[in-house]
């Protein structure tokens, strides 16, 4: 695992997406509690902007990181609430000239060495690498190492406890994002012991 920026001081990103406004708190409450210190919450629902904001406001020792950014709307969203990170599936032009006038880190996603290059052309070291596992996972991170030499990435996508430190002890590695620590079951029913103790136990290996 390369230096990982102060934003990934446990290496292991959750990425959330937040069904109900009211999961918010408990929700960033449990997951620092079990030792995570940055989550992604996705703008795949309409309750993404308003959980950043309850979570930072709950949890101000926490990254709370907007996840998904595709266009100007969740941009100015997330923006709007004081997102800690943004992060995108991919990038366009327009995006990047939307990325330029942000005031924290973005994490552009990407998924071929072509990408990446015009990432890096736009000042971005540390992108985020999506969907990992349906682009090669490992041995495309491997692979893109020598030749990529400036980038390190946050792979996203199909990555589980029995794969993660695989990903984790890549050189060009700084985080690994992922939803398999949420237990879905405990989350709908707001069992907030249940998900703390299975999301510990998905990142102990
Ligand atoms: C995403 O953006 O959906 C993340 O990459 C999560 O992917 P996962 O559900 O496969 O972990």
């Amino acid at each position: 695992m390369s230096d990982m920026p102060e934003l990934f001081k446990c290496p292991i990103v959750p990425v959330l997406t937040i069904d109900a406004a009211e999961q918010a708190i408990p929700l960033a409450e449990t997951l620092q509690k079990a030792g995570f210190s940055a989550l992604e919450v996705t703008f795949r629902t309409q309750h993404a902007a308003a959980a950043i904001a309850a979570m930072r406001k709950a949890c101000p020792d926490m990254n709370i990181g907007a996840g998904t950014i595709t266009g100007q709307k969740q941009f100015d969203e997330a923006c709007g609430v004081g997102s800690d990170f943004l992060v995108s599936p991919g990038c366009d032009a327009a995006l990047f000239d939307l990325f330029e006038t942000a005031t924290v880190p973005v994490f552009p996603g990407i998924a071929t060495p072509s990408e990446a290059l015009t990432a890096l052309s736009h000042g971005y070291e540390v992108q985020k690498f999506f969907p990992a596992s349906a682009n090669g996972g490992t041995a495309m991170l491997k692979a893109m190492a020598a030749p990529l030499a400036e980038i390190s990435f946050m792979p996203t996508g199909g990555i589980d406890r029995e794969n993660m430190l695989d990903y984790l002890d890549l050189p060009n590695v700084v985080a690994v994002g992922g939803s398999w620590m949420i237990d879905k079951t405990a989350l709908a029913k707001g069992d907030w012991e249940a998900l703390g103790s299975f999301a510990e136990q998905q990142i102990r290996v």
